[in-house]
């Protein structure tokens, strides 16, 4: 079949675009205001930073940008507030690993930072790329109109802050072990996961100056896949070699996490995924051909096999 090959080589195109505009921004230059990178903490944002991951999030910023027919100007802003959500994703990554957290030794294929590094210096590596996203979505280079940065710099707090993924992050630890009825499931994956994928979508339009209810769909859109990313990840936690993944699996059921496969099982969560994408896909409607590649990104999402 040559429909997810072809979705899969345009994944990697942006992720080379990103990748770029990642390392240019840690090329060890201190910008104005910054007066010493410390070597250390370079290398190991570095580390976290290039070099794998599939870019999922930033893929979901440029194509729902590319939605409203931006020009080279907007293209541009929308590459780097893409790049900027990879930064706070992949800190997410880094203190989720942690020993006080999940405490997992292998990442996007290999060690951890904390094990590559140190604690101490994963912790502060995470801590640098939470602040360097927003200084790269308010950088005047990005020459975004300040009413749309503004927008920008709030939604994505919120979806990264106690509200959202970090605050998802917290009831996932304190659920260990303990009985959470779907609904409280859902909130916390909405949270955790679903909010830094909602934000890819909706920041995408907000790029744009899209108008409230294309805004509006774009996040309903992301709220879905969002659900769909977690479900997947739990699914193969349970079924996927650790080889493919790049990390561990089978540590969800180790560790007595609660998440909807080992509430309903597998088989169920299957049926869930589909109806998740189904969803998904319908509320691209509106945007017709366009929206070719976000529609192949749902079903990537629930198909994925890392
Ligand atoms: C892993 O995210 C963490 C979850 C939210 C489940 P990804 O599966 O997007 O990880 P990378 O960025 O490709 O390594
Ligand atoms: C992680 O969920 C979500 C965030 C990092 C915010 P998981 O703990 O399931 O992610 P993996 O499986 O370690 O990638
Ligand atoms: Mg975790
Ligand atoms: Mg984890
Ligand atoms: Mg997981």
């Amino acid at each position: 079949m040559d429909l997810p090959f072809d979705f899969e080589s345009q994944l990697a195109a942006r992720a080379t675009l990103v990748e770029r505009r990642l390392a240019d921004r840690l090329d060890g230059t201190p910008r104005p205001g910054e007066i010493v990178l410390p070597p250390r903490i370079l290398s190991a944002m570095r580390y976290a930073l290039l070099g794998g991951g599939k870019r999922i999030r930033p893929f979901l910023v440029m194509e729902a940008a590319a939605l409203f027919m931006p020009d080279t100007d907007t293209e541009a802003a929308a590459l780097d507030v893409a790049a900027a959500l990879e930064c706070i994703h992949t800190y997410s990554l880094v203190h989720d690993d942690l020993p006080a957290m999940d405490d997992d030794a292998l990442r996007r294929g290999r060690p951890t930072l904390h094990i590559a590094y140190d604690e101490a210096t994963a912790i502060l590596a995470g801590d640098a790329l939470l602040t360097l996203a927003f200084d790269m979505v308010t950088d005047p280079s990005t020459n975004l109109a300040p009413e749309r940065s503004v927008a920008l710099v709030s939604a994505l707090s919120r979806a990264a802050g106690f509200g959202g993924m970090v605050g998802g992050q917290m009831i996932d630890l304190a659920s260990e072990n303990r009985h959470l009825s779907e609904e409280e499931i859902v909130t916390l994956q909405a949270m955790k996961t679903g909010a830094l994928l909602r934000f890819a979508c909706e920041a995408g339009a907000i790029v744009c100056g899209a108008t409230p209810d294309d805004r509006e769909r774009l996040s309903r859109f992301g709220e879905a896949i969002g659900l769909a990313f977690q479900l997947a990840d739990d699914l193969l936690d349970l079924t996927a070699d650790e080889a493919v993944m790049g990390k561990a699996t089978g540590k969800d059921a180790d560790r007595g996490k609660a998440t909807l496969v080992s509430l309903h099982g597998a088989e169920w969560a299957h049926t869930q995924l589909r109806g998740l994408v189904d969803a998904a896909v319908e509320l691209l409607e509106p945007f017709g051909d366009r929206a070719e590649l976000l529609r192949q990104a749902a079903g990537f999402i629930a198909n994925r096999r890392n």
